[in-house]
Formats: C-alpha cells, sequence, structure tokens
C-alpha cells in the first residue's frame, strides 16, 4: 500500500502592505467596519510582482524545508485563478524558473478552494503508484482582478503563495481528500472572461473584475465547511475530539468563528491569520498551514482538517496527520 506524506512547506506574500485605512484613498470605507465584518487588518498586495514570482519563492522555500532537489520533482500541480497568461500555465513558468525536469506540470482553477483540489489530485496520482514526489502550490495575484472602487470586494483580498511538498510514504499521513462543487450558482461569485465575446466585432479584450453575492456566499460557506469537517471524520470513523486543530480557509473570521460554534469546536483551535493577509484565494490554505507549523501551533503528530470554500462554487477538505 503506497500512503502520502508532507515533507515541506514554504510561503510568500509580496512586500507591499495594505492597512484598512490606506482602503480609505480608494472607497468609502473604515477600519473599524472592514475589521468587525471580516477579521481583516491589512493585507498584502503586489506591484511588479506576478503568480509565478510568488510562487517561485515559495517553492524554493518549501524545496529546502523539504531537504530535496528539484530534480527530485516528478510532479507540478498550481492552484490559481490569477495565471500570469492563458499559456504558458504558472506551472511550466515555475517548470523553467526552478530547473525542474520534464516532468508533468498542470494548472487547477477551482478559486479559493484550488489548494484543496491540487492536493487531493497529488494524493490520487502519488497513491497509483506513478509518481513520487509532488510540489503543489497555490499562487494568487487575485488583487488584479479586484475592482478598487467597490467596496464590497476590494476590501477582502491579498495576495500571496503556499507551496507544499508531498511524497510517498509506508506511514498514512495525508489520510483522506474529498472535494465537490456547484455549477448552477455561479453567478454567487464570478468573474468573467468578457472580451472573449464575438471577437472580430470587440478586437479589443477586456477583463472584468469579482462580483460577489456576499450574503449568499457567507450562508454557503458556513454551512459547507462544518458538512466537510463532518463527512471527512464520518468517511474515517472519527469524532471531533479527535482533531488537534482545523485550518479553514481564511476568507472572514466570522465564517470560521460560526462554523466553529455550529460544529461546538474551540475557537482556539481554528487556526487564524486572516487579520494581516484577508482571502489570498487559493494560497489561504498552504500559508496557514506554512505558518502554522513554523510557528510550531501545528506539531508532529497533530492530527488536523483543512477546508476550503471558494468561487465555481466549490468546496474540499483533508484530514492530515503531520
Ligand atoms: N465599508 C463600509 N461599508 C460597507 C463595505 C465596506 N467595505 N462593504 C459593504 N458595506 C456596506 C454595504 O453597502 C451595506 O450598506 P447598506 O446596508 O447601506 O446597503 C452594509 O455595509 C452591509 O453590507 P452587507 O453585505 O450586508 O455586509 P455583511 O455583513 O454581509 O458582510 C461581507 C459583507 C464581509 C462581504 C460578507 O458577506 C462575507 O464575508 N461574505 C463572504 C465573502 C467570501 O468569503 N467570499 C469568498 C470569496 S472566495 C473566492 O473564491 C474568490
Amino acid at each position: 500500500m503506497i500512503y502520502t506524506k508532507i515533507i515541506g512547506t514554504g510561503s510568500y506574500v509580496p512586500k507591499k502592505m495594505m492597512t484598512n485605512d490606506d482602503l480609505k484613498e480608494f472607497v468609502d470605507t473604515n477600519d473599524e467596519w472592514i475589521y468587525s465584518r471580516t477579521g481583516i487588518k491589512e493585507r498584502h498586495i503586489v506591484t511588479d510582482e506576478e503568480t509565478v514570482d510568488l510562487a517561485e519563492k515559495a517553492s524554493l522555500i518549501a524545496i529546502e524545508d523539504a531537504g530535496i532537489k528539484p530534480e527530485d520533482i516528478d510532479l507540478v500541480i498550481v492552484a490559481t485563478v490569477t495565471p500570469d497568461n492563458y499559456f504558458p500555465g504558472v506551472s511550466q513558468l515555475l517548470q523553467a524558473r526552478l530547473n525542474l525536469r520534464e516532468v508533468m506540470t498542470f494548472d487547477v482553477n477551482a478559486a479559493c478552494s484550488g489548494f484543496l483540489y491540487v492536493l487531493n489530485i497529488a494524493d490520487k496520482m502519488i497513491k497509483s503508484g506513478a509518481y513520487d514526489t509532488a510540489l503543489i502550490i497555490g499562487a494568487e495575484t487575485l488583487t488584479r482582478l479586484t475592482d478598487w472602487r467597490d467596496r464590497n470586494t476590494c476590501v477582502l483580498f491579498g495576495d500571496a503563495a503556499g507551496a507544499m511538498i508531498i511524497t510517498k510514504s509506508d506511514t498514512n499521513n495525508i489520510k483522506d481528500v474529498i472535494c465537490g462543487s456547484r455549477g448552477d450558482v455561479d453567478d454567487l461569485l464570478i468573474c468573467k472572461n468578457v472580451g472573449i465575446k464575438d471577437p472580430v466585432v470587440n478586437a479589443v479584450g477586456m477583463q472584468d473584475h469579482i462580483h460577489m453575492k456576499g450574503s449568499e456566499v457567507f450562508k454557503f460557506a458556513t454551512r459547507i465547511l462544518p458538512k466537510t469537517v463532518n463527512d471527512l471524520l464520518d468517511r474515517n470513523n472519527m469524532v471531533l475530539d479527535d482533531l488537534d486543530y482545523i485550518v479553514a480557509h481564511q476568507a472572514n473570521e466570522r465564517i470560521i468563528s460560526k462554523a466553529a460554534k455550529d460544529l461546538k469546536f474551540s475557537m482556539d483551535k481554528m487556526f487564524l491569520n486572516i487579520s494581516h493577509y484577508g482571502n489570498t484565494s487559493a494560497a489561504s490554505v498552504p500559508l496557514a498551514i506554512d505558518q502554522a507549523i513554523k510557528s510550531n501551533y501545528l506539531k508532529k503528530g497533530d492530527k488536523f482538517i483543512t477546508v476550503a470554500f471558494g468561487g465555481g462554487l466549490t468546496w474540499g477538505g483533508a484530514l492530515i496527520e503531520l
């Protein structure tokens, strides 16, 4: 039986930081509103860096942390909804930056759930016996898709990348990963590619921005997060008390605390870093896991569930023992 485990993590955020007060320059908002509704105080945003730049920096840290050489990697999957090109993908750009072997690399679009999707795919591909060592990444520059005149959305997002090295193992550490989606509610959270309609007439494409029905997404998130946790526990004959921590997608602190309350799980055991980074989409989960491990919040032997939801609508969760 082939199992999988995490052997290294890394993360990176751009240098430029924007506080809630800084946002007042663009929209009619204030720190009190943003912090009380979301738990966000500040976020990091790109200036001239692209998604691959963030992904590269996070990956180098993860590779060093894992103690492997770039040539050991035989699979690269990047979760992103903010690729730098239609093609080549961030994964291929990254392959060149890291001087990797000519291995399979591809991008996955599942919005904020993206990292759970790439974890699920890489985990199953390694467990099949076909691959040994995967570099998986969530990397986003969502602030490039943000409408900086829309206070409903621009206060929520930040940029970041998180990376993880997973390998085949004799011990069962990545115990279970599940993902799901519902395509019939796409109008709740959407960023259209408006320029591709009637290309002969509309010779110049125009990029759309993120549109969101915030309170509907909130309701969906607070339903799907506890459900995914419970589904994972049921599938693995475990109960909530068996878990040391939950590392949830950092979209909104109120979503995380409502999920904890509904699960009857202590907020002290829900990892939080949203105040410093905002919602970094697919980067949110690997950034949180990396920081939780490096700060010794998560320790070897801990059992935790990581769980996310996002545009699509999509969701995913993983049960992991470090
Ligand atoms: N500053 C000040 N006031 C604001 C701001 C702001 N930044 N944004 C909205 N308001 C106002 C609204 O205009 C509204 O005013 P009105 O009553 O006069 O119309 C009022 O505040 C209340 O707005 P609501 O939308 O009802 O506020 P709510 O409490 O629902 O919080 C929020 C909004 C934070 C967006 C919440 O709904 C939420 O977090 N939703 C989930 C968002 C999310 O997680 N999205 C996932 C993205 S995932 C991905 O894949 C990209």
